[in-house]
């Protein structure tokens, strides 16, 4: 069996990883894993930097295709991955989440064809103008496989209508999370930003909808700034927001920005976080494995399970005063009280999608 993965942006590494280290393991000897990087990121530490980590096999095809506008980049990744498919004929391409190389991969399958499976399937924000919504909508509607992280996941996707080839797999970031976890050295990442243990917030922001408009962007920066006299705030900063700060001339006075991070200095930077700051599904995701109170810069979230107690809460753009009150509010709460529910699996998502392809009925 060959089976085509199609990945191109830094969370599709982290859950590509999983998978990847399994087919390339001696139990799915039969299994052929094809890997194509679309190039959607590029820099080294949104890109190669998470292959030498996670000791992924390099990608048999690099299509580079680069930034540009949301039809540039998916038609171009379109155009190159056709290429790749007539050559290597899978039985299967595999894709993951809801980014545009997402998009692209499955409307190439649709179009072949070739039989498509979607990992992270059936998550919905209900919020159509968010490219992520269009993109998981598109690819789960051609899919043949769905593999979904949560029970509510699936529930989305019956309520639709579809309810054949979906499975409830856990999530693969979970797996990551489990399995790379044994691997940090916590002393010296702290060591490394000058960091205490507990002693910071821990920020990311690169969601287009925050970063590219004026107001939102500035009541965040406002806010941090605002916390940072109280906290150490530390924020590895997405290329996206450094543009769009520099561009309406923020001042970022007091918050330690760094470069975006590698994977296990992320897990690292959070696990010793106080508290975290994110419109990152990811993220938010993560922050409720490490067990850290964690306020979601956005309207909605797909990860609904992580609001139930007040462990993830949500917090709206439009009220500077709102997210200081919040963050404040965040500082308060002891993490040790964190009652863990088991919502996202138990670290086998990888091993359930690889036998549902082998046999998926
Ligand atoms: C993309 C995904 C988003 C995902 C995020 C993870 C889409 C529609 N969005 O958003 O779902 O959460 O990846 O990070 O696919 N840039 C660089 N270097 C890079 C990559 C990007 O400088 O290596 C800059 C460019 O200015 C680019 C901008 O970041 O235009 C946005 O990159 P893009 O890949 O379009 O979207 P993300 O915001 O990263």
């Amino acid at each position: 069996m060959k089976i085509l993965t199609i990945i191109g942006a830094r969370p599709q590494f982290i859950k590509a990883a999983t998978v990847s280290r399994l087919l390339h393991g001696n139990k799915y000897s039969e299994i052929d894993e094809i890997i194509v990087h679309t190039g959607q990121h590029y820099d080294h530490n949104m890109s190669q930097s998470f292959f030498n980590e996670l000791n992924m096999p390099a990608p048999d095809y690099n299509l580079e295709v680069g930034s540009g506008t949301h039809g540039q980049q998916t038609g171009a990744i379109m155009s190159s991955l056709e290429k790749v498919v007539e050559l290597e004929n899978p039985d299967w391409m595999l894709v993951y989440g809801d980014t545009n190389s997402t998009l692209a991969a499955a409307l190439v399958a649709a179009k072949k064809p070739c039989q498509l499976a979607h990992v992270e399937a059936g998550l919905r924000s209900y919020r159509r103008g968010m490219p992520e919504e269009v993109n998981r909508i598109v690819t789960d509607r051609l899919s043949d496989l769905l593999f979904c992280p949560t029970i509510l996941a699936k529930k989305n996707l019956i309520t639709e209508g579809r309810n054949n080839n979906v499975f409830v797999t856990g999530d693969v970031m979970y797996d990551s999370f489990l399995y790379y976890n044994k691997e940090i050295n916590h002393a010296s990442v702290m060591h490394k930003y000058n960091l205490l243990s507990s002693k910071y917030l821990l920020v990311t922001i690169h969601r287009a909808e925050n970063t590219d408009d004026k107001k939102s962007l500035s009541n965040i920066i406002s806010a941090l700034r605002y916390i940072a006299r109280k906290v150490e705030v530390v924020f590895p900063m997405h290329p996206r927001t450094k543009k769009m700060v520099n561009e309406f001339s923020l001042s970022l006075e007091g918050i330690k920005v760094i470069d975006p991070v590698p994977y296990l200095t992320m897990i690292s930077l959070l696990s010793n976080a106080k508290a975290v700051v994110t419109d990152s599904g990811g993220l938010q995701k993560e922050a409720y494995f490490a067990k850290k109170i964690c306020l979601t810069i956005r309207d909605e979230t797909e990860w609904i399970e992580t609001l139930e107690n007040g462990w993830n809460h949500l917090v709206s753009t439009c009220d500077e005063f709102d997210i200081v009150d919040n963050l404040n509010k965040a500082l308060e709460i002891d993490n040790s009280n964190f009652k863990y529910k088991h919502y996202y699996g138990s670290g086998n998502a990888a091993s359930i999608i690889i036998d549902a392809l082998i046999s998926p009925v």
